[in-house]
């Protein structure tokens, strides 16, 4: 496909016996929002922790086959240069609690051993905040505690604290499902802003969501990828009676 960026093929996910995701082979084109979409349990956040190298950190987890990052296997690099080319953002916001602002959105390069000059760190918080669109809010307070933050306020830092490390790909799961609808609205129009320079891909089983944000949607049904396409056809002329029968809401 024209401009991918990450690809998985024939990759299948076990919890011990239980096989929870079925050989999927899908593309992610680069500068785009791609949705996975599907029922709770289908797989979507074994799918995307197995795109970062953090499946294998779940105990009894395994996998089979592959995902390349602009062509190079993943399970071949660092785990932890994966994980910070690819960075992700859970459902539930997570700042470090004892940090403050300005610490937690550098708390990847302090975490890694990684020393920044203080004009240096200074910049790259700044800049951070800026395309996590929350500098205005939080620039009087930077020496507070993040968690003093509302959960939107919240989650847009750990969206910060993701985009320090310059990622290449940042995996959402279902990062406003803990959210009102105000601060949903924010992260969605921050989602629009963000693919300019960096590719998402965003869990959601909010149909709607992945309607408005994304550019490209995939379907995961019981572990396996039923239907991948640009989000307006698939919304439109689904191919898969599943596809259809999830977004008129008959199941999930
Ligand atoms: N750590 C684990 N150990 C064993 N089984 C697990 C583990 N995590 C997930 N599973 C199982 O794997 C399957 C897929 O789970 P997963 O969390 O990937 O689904 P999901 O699509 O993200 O669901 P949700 O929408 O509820 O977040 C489920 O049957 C789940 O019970
Ligand atoms: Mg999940």
């Amino acid at each position: 496909m024209e401009g991918e960026i990450l690809k998985t093929v024939n990759l299948s996910a076990y919890y011990g016996k239980h096989q929870v995701l079925k050989s999927i082979t899908l593309s992610f084109p680069e500068n785009r929002v791609t949705a996975i979409l599907g029922p709770s349990g289908c797989g979507k956040s074994t799918f995307i922790r197995c795109l970062n190298r953090m499946h294998e950190l779940v105990e009894g987890a395994r996998m089979e086959g592959k995902v390349y990052l602009r062509g190079k296997d993943i399970y071949e690099m660092e785990p932890t240069t994966v994980r910070r080319k690819i960075g992700m953002v859970f459902q539930r916001p997570n700042p470090f609690p004892t940090m403050t602002i300005y610490d937690n959105v550098i708390a990847g390069y302090k975490l890694g051993g990684i020393k920044l000059k203080k004009t240096e760190a200074d910049a790259l918080v700044e800049d951070s905040l800026r395309k996590a669109a929350l500098w205005e809010e939080v620039k009087d307070f930077l020496y507070k505690r993040g968690t003093f933050l509302s959960g939107g306020q919240q989650q847009r830092l750990c969206i910060a604290r993701a985009l320090a490390m310059k990622p290449e790909v940042l995996l959402l799961d279902e990062p406003t499902s803990a959210l009102d609808p105000k601060s949903t609205a924010r992260i969605e129009e921050l989602i629009q802003e963000l693919k300019k320079t960096v590719t998402i891909i965003l869990v959601t089983h909010n149909i709607g969501q992945a309607s408005r944000v994304s550019d490209f949607t995939a379907f995961l049904y019981l572990g396996e990828l039923v239907e991948f396409g640009a989000t307006e056809r698939v919304f439109t002329v689904p191919r898969d009676k599943r596809t259809e029968e999830y977004l008129v809401g008959k199941f999930g």
